[in-house]
């Protein structure tokens, strides 16, 4: 999917259908606003789920860092949602690193800023990710979520199925995660 065409999806965002959610290709002058909703997402979700030196480690510096490096990579999509102009919302997808669950595309990360979940804003993300992996040629998508987050339901929601369990060690502590999978 192209920058272009991506800029002209809009889905209606659930709680106010008067508003558009606005998904674009991500562009190098949105990597400040990446980190910050990276970084703000991350500590909102993950406080209490993944030991706080995780948590310590996700910075606005590192974050930059990474989205410089995301978006130069040609083997990833990198999408951001916006709300009145402003990127509330990102994900990152790309073919998976996990192929031997027989999935080709991987969703790495989805996440909002905490004042604009539960308005359509994930649905659309996750909705785009996939039509663009398709486009790669990535038929099937996949991702992994902690057991313990909710958003395991927002995958269910979404059509998602469970395909996998694994125990991952998260700074010495083991963490359940689960993967769900779209077929087609
Ligand atoms: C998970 C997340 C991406 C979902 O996006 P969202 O914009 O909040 O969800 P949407 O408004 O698009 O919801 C779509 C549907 O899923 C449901 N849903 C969303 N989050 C849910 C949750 N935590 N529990 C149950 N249902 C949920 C909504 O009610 C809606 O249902 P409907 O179809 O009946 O209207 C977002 O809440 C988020 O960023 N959470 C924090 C970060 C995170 O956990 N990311 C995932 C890491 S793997």
């Amino acid at each position: 999917m192209t920058g272009r065409d991506l800029q002209h999806q809009r889905a209606e965002a659930s709680a106010e259908p008067a508003e558009l959610a606005l998904v674009r290709a991500a562009a190098p002058a949105d990597v400040p606003a990446l980190a910050e909703v990276h970084v703000a997402s991350w500590r909102s979700t993950y406080q209490g789920l993944l030991p706080s030196t995780y948590l310590e480690a996700s910075t606005i510096p590192r974050r930059c860092s990474f989205w410089q490096q995301m978006l130069v990579r040609p083997d990833r999509i990198s999408l951001v949602a916006e709300d009145r102009q402003a990127v509330v919302g990102l994900a990152l997808a790309g073919p998976t690193i996990t192929p031997e669950l027989g999935f080709e595309g991987e969703l790495f990360a989805l996440y909002l800023l905490p004042g604009h979940q539960r308005r359509g804003f994930g649905r659309a993300l996750l909705e785009a990710s996939r039509a663009a992996l398709y486009a790669q040629g990535c038929r099937r998508m996949m991702l992994w979520v902690l057991a313990g987050n909710s958003a395991r339901h927002f995958y269910r929601r979404m059509g998602g199925r469970l395909i996998a369990e694994r125990t991952e060690d998260f700074a010495g502590q083991p963490l359940a995660e689960l993967a769900f999978g779209w077929d087609g």
